[in-house]
């Protein structure tokens, strides 16, 4: 296949990447990204020599450039977009004109010149909240919902996608994910952001209650059911992905990490709630594992390990973000 990814600089893009090269090393990537303040070479220092890849830093809203590397590419992977909920309510800008616009310039250059396949990556976030206690999961039918500015941003992105398909059959296939987590995951988003804060001594501040839910997904799980659905996916398709079969609230995943690291609870502080916070999602993820043999390979817990590991061990890669733009953002964040 010759790809072209965009947002491979940030998180699961990245990992997308390492992944994708080293199952198909004969298969080639162009990987297309702005470098927001979410992109991070570092990411990709394993592969940045590798001949079969390229990277280009440049905006997909610009439509002659993505015109042009779309002609170099059979298959559109599309990450890109501004992902942070937080700063969507600070400034929701940059998330209509990338997630919106940017998706509706790729769709056009796909059609454009006939790619074989345009797979879009969104999220459950677009079904908005279900009832805390509730045995109820988003599946492929749900009704869209999304409360979020980052959310109906994506809401549109999705609705645009399957209308190049309906109206133009452009190939696509949509995936819609829960929360990931793993290495190289930007130390605004709750997992990445204990771990950091724990081990720089800080407090770990939990919004609200605590008690809000999300399905959680590791990483490369995600990468491989990215990986089938291009494979064998069925076109025009949507497919829903998540990690767990069992509900698991944000203070149980806080204390889950402390234990971890031998820390106690002392240092969890509850902080002003997120407007319009979603209570709970959970995903019925019964249609990938049924048509294309999809499951996450290992548990929650063994995950979460692996990923204070993988912290402890890069704090070189974290460090440096967390000494530039970022520390304006969290002090106006968390104020
Ligand atoms: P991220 O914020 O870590 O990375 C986004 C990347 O897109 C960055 O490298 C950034 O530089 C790039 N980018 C932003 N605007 C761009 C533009 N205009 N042109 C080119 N590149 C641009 O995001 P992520 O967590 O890796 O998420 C990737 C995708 O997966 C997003 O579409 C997101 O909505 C979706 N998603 C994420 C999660 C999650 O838990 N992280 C869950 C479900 C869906
Ligand atoms: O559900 C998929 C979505 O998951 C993706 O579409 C988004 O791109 C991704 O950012 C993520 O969104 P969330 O808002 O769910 O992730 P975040 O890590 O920001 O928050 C997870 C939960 O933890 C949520 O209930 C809010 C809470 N939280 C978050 C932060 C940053 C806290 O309690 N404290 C915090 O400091």
């Amino acid at each position: 296949m010759k790809l072209l990814v965009t947002g491979g600089a940030g998180f699961i893009g990245s990992n997308f990447i390492i992944y994708w090269l080293r199952k198909y090393p004969n298969d080639t990537i162009i990987n297309l990204d702005k470098l927001t303040y979410a992109g991070n070479l570092e990411n990709l220092k394993s592969v940045e020599k590798n001949p079969h890849y390229e990277f280009i830093q440049g905006d997909i809203c610009d439509s002659q450039l993505v015109n042009s590397l779309t002609k170099r590419a059979d298959t559109i992977v599309h990450f890109a977009a501004e992902s942070h909920v937080d700063r969507s309510i600070m400034d929701p800008a940059p998330f209509v004109k990338t997630n919106i616009e940017g998706t509706y310039v790729l769709l056009e250059a796909a059609f454009k010149n006939k790619v074989k396949r345009f797979h879009h990556i969104s999220t459950d976030e677009v079904f908005g909240a279900l009832a805390l206690g509730s045995s109820d999961k988003f599946n492929e039918k749900s009704q869209y919902d999304p409360h979020s500015p980052y959310s109906a941003s994506k809401a549109a992105s999705d609705h645009l996608v399957r209308a190049y398909h309906t109206t133009y059959n452009l190939p696509i296939t949509i995936s819609n994910c829960s929360n990931n987590f793993g290495p190289y995951q930007f130390p605004e988003k709750l997992i990445p952001l204990t771990i950091t804060n724990i081990i720089e001594n800080k407090k770990v501040p939990v919004y609200g209650d605590g008690l809000y839910v999300r399905d959680w997904l590791y990483v490369e799980d995600h990468c491989q059911a990215i990986d089938l659905i291009l494979q064998k996916g069925r076109v025009g398709e949507t497919y829903f992905v998540g990690g767990l079969n069992k509900d698991v609230n944000n203070i149980e995943i806080v204390k889950m990490i402390l234990k971890i690291m031998g820390k106690d609870e002392t240092v969890v502080e509850y902080v002003k709630d997120r407007p319009g916070h979603d209570r709970r999602y959970a995903i019925d993820w019964s249609k990938i594992n049924r048509e294309l043999g999809w499951k996450p390979q290992y548990d929650f817990a063994d995950y979460l390990k692996t990923t204070v590991d993988w912290y402890l061990k890069n704090q070189q890669w974290w460090k440096d973000i967390k000494s530039g733009e970022y520390q304006n953002y969290y002090k106006k964040q968390y104020a």
